[in-house]
């Protein structure tokens, strides 16, 4: 027997998308079982007695949210009634295309614990975009990238249209803020083998976005608690730590080569030589602390090469923002020093736990 796949659809206000949503649903999936559950915030507009009326001729079950709001935690607050072992979400205003679901359903069936619709691999996209928005998406996809590496394996992982085995997420640990419910299930469920197939986004055909400027804070509000609960916060809080560290180990070897070691007339090999010192102790505490769980197979040396080359390149970066900052834009030079280190420090800290304990 197939699995039954359960739909979650968050909804408000979408009063003329949910009969032919329904409806388009229905034709996609003839031939699966399947069920709907429609998470309603307490819509206004006609949206929850539109979808009651559905109830008596399809596999449409509404439950009505009250006191609370969001799309995030409506999914998750849908996913205690589901009965499926397969579960797909979706957006209600015909944006994400029910003409997609069979795709998402076989790659599943073809071994996939996690199936994005995605618009940013062959075949899919947003054509009715205009630039703006083009850029907003994609800078929100390279953050995420960014502060959470294990979301680099999906080119989409924003879309919120997906599908995945419920087995493989626990639901007590879903704690959404905001929009990006997908990013939360890929995170902190235990996902294996996660594909995607392509979607065309479409233009929504009735009601308004609920997009507003407020789901950007939730969005990089949700990244944070993201990092936290990943330990990705944690890394970059002993990197910080094993930084400051660097640096007494840097001031006390220059003071010890230049006061006692003989190097008081060649201060500028005592630099060189205590810079290099405390890369070095920088490099050990990080491979054995800040990121002790990141070792796996690479060789020590081949570590040691990546991080003494970008901890270089990141002084190279600090200088040259220091000049453009104090020669040309004329800012004075402390802050200039203060800008180039807080960027020459990011930089460390991002190529590092991209590339050398990737
Ligand atoms: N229950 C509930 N509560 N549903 C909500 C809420 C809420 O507070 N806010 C929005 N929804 C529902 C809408 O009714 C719609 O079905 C779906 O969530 C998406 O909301 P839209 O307002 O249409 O969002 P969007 O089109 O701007 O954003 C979509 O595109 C993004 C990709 O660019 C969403 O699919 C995002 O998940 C997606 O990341
Ligand atoms: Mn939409």
């Amino acid at each position: 027997m197939k699995d039954t796949i359960s739909l979650i659809i968050p909804t408000y206000n979408e009063k003329d998308n949910i009969v032919p949503l329904v409806e388009r649903i229905h034709q996609a999936l003839s031939g699966y079982t399947y069920e709907i559950i429609l998470v309603d915030d307490g819509s206004r507009d006609g949206t929850i007695e539109a979808a009651e009326s559905l109830a008596s001729r399809y596999p449409v079950r509404v439950i009505v949210r009250r006191g609370e709001r969001g799309l995030a935690t409506a999914v998750v607050h849908g996913l205690k009634f589901a009965t499926g072992q397969i579960i797909g979400v979706m957006d209600a205003d015909l944006q994400h295309p029910p003409e997609v679901l069979p795709d998402l359903i076989k790659a599943l069936e073809a071994g996939a614990d996690m199936a994005f619709a995605s618009r940013y691999i062959p075949g899919g996209g947003c054509p009715n975009w205009g630039l703006l928005r083009k850029i907003i998406s994609k800078v929100a996809l390279k953050i995420s990238h960014l502060l959470l590496p294990a979301t680099r394996k999906v080119k989409d992982p924003l879309t919120g249209f997906f599908m995945f085995r419920r087995d493989n997420v626990n639901a007590d640990r879903l704690k959404p803020i905001g929009y990006k419910i997908s990013l939360e299930i890929m995170l902190m469920g235990d996902f294996r083998h996660i594909v995607e197939v392509p979607f065309i986004f479409e233009e929504r055909s009735a009601g308004q976005s609920k997009l507003r400027p407020q789901q950007q804070i939730d969005y990089l509000k949700h990244l944070l608690s993201l990092m936290s609960r990943t330990g990705e916060l944690a890394m970059f809080i002993k990197f910080v730590a094993v930084g400051l560290s660097g640096v007494v180990v840097n001031e006390g070897l220059y003071w010890l080569l230049t006061r006692f070691g003989g190097l008081a007339d060649y201060d500028y090999w005592a630099v060189i030589i205590s810079i290099e010192v405390s890369i070095i102790t920088n490099f050990i505490l990080n491979d054995t602390f800040t990121f002790a769980k990141r070792r796996r197979g690479k060789s020590f040396l081949g570590r040691l090469l990546k991080f003494n080359l970008i901890c270089l390149s990141g002084a190279a970066i600090q200088t040259g923002i220091f000049m453009l900052f104090t020669r040309i834009f004329g800012v004075y030079d402390l802050l200039s020093l203060f800008i180039g280190i807080v960027v020459g420090f990011l930089w460390n800290y991002f190529v590092n736990r991209n590339w050398t304990w990737k």
